[in-house]
């Protein structure tokens, strides 16, 4: 019977293999392995899997040195183990005879007994020869990123993209939301106190507070309750600046898993009537369960955004809030899977997405209302790119750029129209905003 720590790094091998060479979200392929794992195990298998895709080019780069020639197509698994493997021996304080042991005894889990002299004479090479000290050799590994995405923040963020490639390898605090419903975020971090829970607040974005450390949300005092939610600062810019006008008719036009709409509801109050729409019946659960635990209720319609025809009951919306499908690029450090999964031509294809479902749901605001645009990309394509020509083309539309609060300022950088935060700025994860307001046009005044 293998050892624990064996059976977790060859687990661990299998998640990275299955986004690497299959193509498969983080998420998904944790949540198909984590089940055969004890609950104190899955932390060393969510650690090693997210350090490993977040350092995936540089490691390579190492295993390239260290095998003569590459592993077979049907033991590509290996190749993911060796990366467990030296991550271990890199970047984490598990001791290198535990780590070189474990991991090889996991080869014989993944059943390629053979294979675990190869795993065991890299890592061992890898110790003796300070390999870990070698400068990385390619702009992949040295940021550990794919090279089309660092050449796209190099070009649209000249003075920030080693900023943002750092900021993306890093890891993410974890943010909560309070419930503005049930009191505010000053009385949730005196609450949490109360626990042994240390929470700072941040100037400008009211509800949000940062733990000092991570926490599972069950031993979170309010989270069961709806007091509390998990979401980032950057998230809930939206929520704020969407009711700035106290709209009382909203459609939340890609709503899945529902943490922004959860805060609309939040900032609603009486009378309040929240449309949250997404195409994606299995995600729009994820809504239904977060609005439960928040104690409040949305109109919740499975339907496509581009085609409102289909679902839309040609009642005017005060405001719609579209946080478009994109890239994900700047939530990257939560995410570290989408560097391998995104490919370069993707941008082009989400950007005509993002500017079809723009353009359609424009005709369902009245006059007068907003529509705030969203992503959580970093990308000129996406954010004001979108926004921009959407701006020339539609005569009925302008920017409203008076942000929600004044204290947001500055970590929001103007942009040609809209704002962008970027990831690692106060904490936060990478967010685009533009809001554009419909024209009062002479014959609807
Ligand atoms: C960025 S996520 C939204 C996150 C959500 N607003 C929140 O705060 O929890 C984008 C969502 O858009 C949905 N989506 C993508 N294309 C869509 C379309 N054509 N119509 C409706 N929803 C769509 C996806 O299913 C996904 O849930």
């Amino acid at each position: 019977m293998a050892s624990t720590g064996a059976r977790t790094r060859a687990v661990a091998a299998e998640v990275v293999d299955a986004v690497v060479s299959g193509g498969k979200s983080l998420d998904a392929a944790l949540a198909a392995r984590e089940a055969q794992l004890a609950p104190a195990d899955r932390s060393l298998v969510r650690m090693l899997a997210f350090g490993v895709l977040r350092h995936h080019w540089r490691l390579q780069e190492s295993i390239d040195a260290l095998v003569t020639r590459p592993f077979r197509a049907r033991d590509r698994v290996i190749n993911a183990l060796l990366a467990v493997g030296l991550y271990q021996l890199t970047d984490t304080r598990i001791p290198d005879h535990a780590a070189v042991s474990q991991t090889v005894e996991a080869a014989r889990v993944l059943r390629r007994p053979k294979l675990a002299g190869v795993i065991n004479a890299c890592l061992r090479r890898y110790r003796r020869e300070h390999l870990a000290a070698a400068e990385p050799r390619s702009e992949a590994a040295r940021w550990n990123h794919p090279d089309w995405l660092i050449a796209k923040l190099r070009e649209d963020w000249p003075a920030d993209a080693e900023a943002i490639l750092a900021a993306n390898n890093a890891q993410a605090p974890m943010w909560l939301r309070a419930n503005a419903a049930r009191g505010d975020a000053a009385a949730c971090r005196d609450r949490l106190a109360a626990a042994g829970i240390a929470a700072d607040l941040l100037d400008g974005v009211p509800d949000a507070l940062r733990l000092a450390e991570p926490h599972a949300v069950t031993d979170l005092p309010g989270f069961a309750d709806g007091a509390l939610s998990v979401q980032d600062a950057a998230a809930q810019i939206a929520g704020r600046w969407l009711m700035a006008h106290a709209p009382r008719r909203v459609l939340d036009a890609c709503a899945a898993p529902g943490g922004k709409s959860g805060h609309l509801l939040e900032l609603g109050g009486a009378g309040f009537d929240l449309t949250a729409l997404d195409h994606d019946a299995v995600r729009l659960e994820r809504v239904r369960e977060n609005h439960e635990r928040i104690g409040l209720d949305a109109t919740i319609v499975c339907g496509d955004a581009s085609k409102p025809g289909e679902w839309w009951d040609k009642e005017p919306f005060d405001a719609i809030l579209l946080d478009a499908p994109c890239s994900a690029t700047g939530v990257i450090r939560r995410h570290p899977d989408i560097k391998l999964l995104r490919r370069a031509d993707d941008i082009d294809e989400l950007s005509a997405l993002q500017g079809r479902i723009l353009a359609a749901l424009w005709p369902l605001l009245r006059p007068g209302g907003r529509l705030l645009y969203a992503t959580c990309s970093v990308l000129a394509a996406e954010n004001e790119g979108v926004a921009g020509r959407f701006l020339e083309s539609e005569s009925a539309a302008e920017e409203d750029a008076v942000l929600p609060n004044n204290n947001i300022r500055d970590v929001m950088r103007r942009k040609a129209c809209g704002y962008q935060v970027l990831p690692g700025t106060a904490g936060m994860d990478g967010f685009y905003y533009a809001c554009l307001v419909k024209k009062v046009s002479r014959s609807t005044r």
